[in-house]
């Protein structure tokens, strides 16, 4: 079923807020302001996303990336040499209750690379992140920046393997996936990495601090652009939120189209 940009907006949750095509003001400022117009879909000329762009440093400390540390034999896997070492990885005590490792999915040469927190019940049945409820708010917020799965973006998770109960996973166990996800961001080579929740950022920066104060800030990993914003799991309990994602997802986009100039 193909959605309307409106219908994908209302499936984020996000109209009836709408934004101005010229300005394009802070989400939140809007917040129960149903006379304003928006443009979601306006994309800023590269001069014009440059200029938007905070000067701040990246506040976070990345992992050093692979240039700074001792070479792993990870560090080499091609896709298929990695994807059969995931399948049958005995890393951590994830993989004893596992129905499969899921690696991730989506365009091997993407734009965008999403990274969330671990597969759930039906992602550990189906072996595809984001099969669930909260992977459904997440095609709804790709659509909203015209991709689609499988289309300019990577899905990854922080860790392979379904946590039991869904749980978050615990940081020996995201750091026993680390050198996976890392060897998928070195061969995928994103233009621009968006976090979702707290596991993704802790695995990829390191920095257990509140989303709430993370949010909304450029970060960089491996020379990499990245930005943080909420799980949508978290966006389905807390729909205020999802105006604020939207806004993550804006300047992820800003931040893309400066670093293609
Ligand atoms: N939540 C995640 O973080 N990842 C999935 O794959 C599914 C739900």
């Amino acid at each position: 079923m193909s959605l309307s940009r409106e219908q994908m907006l209302v499936e984020m949750g996000i109209t009836p807020i709408w934004v101005l095509r010229d300005s394009e003001p802070s989400v939140p400022a809007l917040e129960g302001r149903e006379d304003v117009v928006v443009e979601p879909a306006h994309a800023p000329a590269p001069e014009e996303a440059a200029a938007l762009l905070p000067e701040t440093a990246p506040a976070a400390r990345p992992l050093p990336d692979v240039a700074l540390r001792p070479m792993t034999p990870v560090d080499t896997l091609n896709w298929p040499e990695l994807a059969k070492q995931v399948a049958e990885c005995r890393a951590c005590p994830l993989c004893e209750q596992r129905k499969q490792a899921v690696l991730g999915v989506g365009d091997l040469n993407p734009d965008w690379l999403f990274i969330g927190e671990g597969p759930g019940a039906e992602e550990d049945v189906k072996g595809e992140p984001f099969v669930g409820q909260a992977g459904k708010l997440l095609d709804a917020m790709l659509a909203s920046l015209d991709i689609a799965r499988g289309n300019r973006v990577y899905i990854a998770n922080a860790v392979k393997c379904r946590p039991p109960g869904n749980r978050t996973p615990e940081a020996a166990e995201m750091a026993a996936c680390w050198p996976y996800l890392e060897r998928q961001i070195a061969l995928l080579k994103p233009k621009i990495i968006v976090l979702l929740g707290k596991a993704a950022v802790h695995a990829v920066l390191h920095d257990d601090k509140s989303l709430a104060s993370l949010r909304g800030k450029p970060y960089e990993y491996a020379g990499i652009p990245l930005v943080v914003t909420y799980h949508p799991a978290y966006l389905l309990r807390n729909l205020p939120d999802k105006a604020k994602a939207w806004e993550d997802l804006l300047f992820a986009r800003r931040m893309l189209v400066a670093s293609n100039q």
